[in-house]
């Protein structure tokens, strides 16, 4: 079976970037000169999906008019001539099918990606975490779609992080099938280092089977009193194979103030339009 969808939680409100984003949802903040959150939509259309269904909540609108057609932004630009930005713009518009439901209540990620379960339907799907902006050769979704072809079941995207920042993710236990392949066993929500099973850190890049939201309907509030995504993976590592796959690729947590500055920097010295003046610039800071 193929993955078609894929579910963006956004319904956040960013707290960690306040006050940038209390007007501006996070998603909206600037990697360069696209927002965070339409490199993962990119990343989901490079990785041969189909469909993307954002869930939203209050004050989000920017996301969908982000995706929209502007009529009097791309008339305003053809009269003006400007054919490389309006081409950009439309590329925005046009990437993927795109399909918006609201979480009326922040309770937390796992109760985000039960707010999908209707427009998802009874088949696998993909869940795209924007904040986490990974910077690879072959798209994570990509290499996550690999596995599933050959081992059709969960799949959570995961990395090894130092054990003082294990308190920041969820946790998995899990054993080596292969090279950067794992069975997992359990896993835990931003544990005590001292309780924390391993380092390897889930990332926001998942597929998960369609029993996940029969789980997350059963999971109770847990971490930061959230429904937790991790709590209701929990239920389904008993009843069925989950793996994780230790991806190829740099991450960056845009959603934290450091984390958004080093993408920042980093995707900068990538483009053959800044990289020259901006490597001075930097060079200049360092004394
Ligand atoms: C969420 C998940 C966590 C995961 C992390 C990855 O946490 O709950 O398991 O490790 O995303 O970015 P959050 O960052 O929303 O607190």
């Amino acid at each position: 079976m193929n993955i078609k969808k894929a579910v963006f939680p956004a319904a956040g409100f960013g707290t960690r970037f306040l006050p940038a984003t209390k007007a501006i949802p996070k998603e909206m903040l600037p990697l360069i000169d696209k927002p965070l959150i339409q490199y993962s939509v990119e990343e989901a259309k490079k990785s041969g999906l189909e469909e993307i269904i954002i869930i939203t909540g209050m004050g989000k609108t920017a996301i969908e008019d982000h995706f929209d057609i502007s009529f009097e932004l791309e008339s305003l630009l053809k009269e003006k001539g400007k054919k490389e930005v309006l081409k950009m713009i439309q590329e925005a518009s046009n990437l993927i099918h795109f399909s918006y439901t609201r979480q009326k209540k922040p309770l937390g990620l796992g109760h985000a990606i039960l707010c999908a379960k209707n427009l998802v339907g009874r088949e696998p799907f993909a869940v795209f975490l924007s904040d986490d902006v990974i910077d690879s050769r072959v798209p994570v979704m990509k290499q996550m779609v690999s596995v599933f072809n050959k081992y059709p079941a969960t799949i959570l995207a995961v990395q090894r992080v130092p054990k003082k920042e294990v308190h920041k993710y969820g946790i998995i236990k899990a054993e080596k099938v292969k090279d950067r392949l794992y069975r997992v066993f359990d896993m835990v929500e931003k544990p005590h280092p001292s309780d924390a099973p391993s380092n390897l850190a889930i990332i926001g890049r998942y597929i998960l089977s369609p029993e996940i939201f029969d789980a997350l309907e059963k999971t109770r509030h847990g971490a930061g009193g959230e429904i937790q995504l991790t709590d209701g993976l929990r239920k389904i590592v008993k009843e069925q194979d989950v793996y994780a796959l230790e991806f190829e690729g740099t991450r960056y947590d845009a959603g934290d103030k450091l984390g958004f500055l080093m993408a920042n920097v980093s995707y900068a010295l990538k483009r053959d339009d800044l990289k020259d003046d901006f490597k001075r610039f930097l060079k200049g800071l360092i004394y």
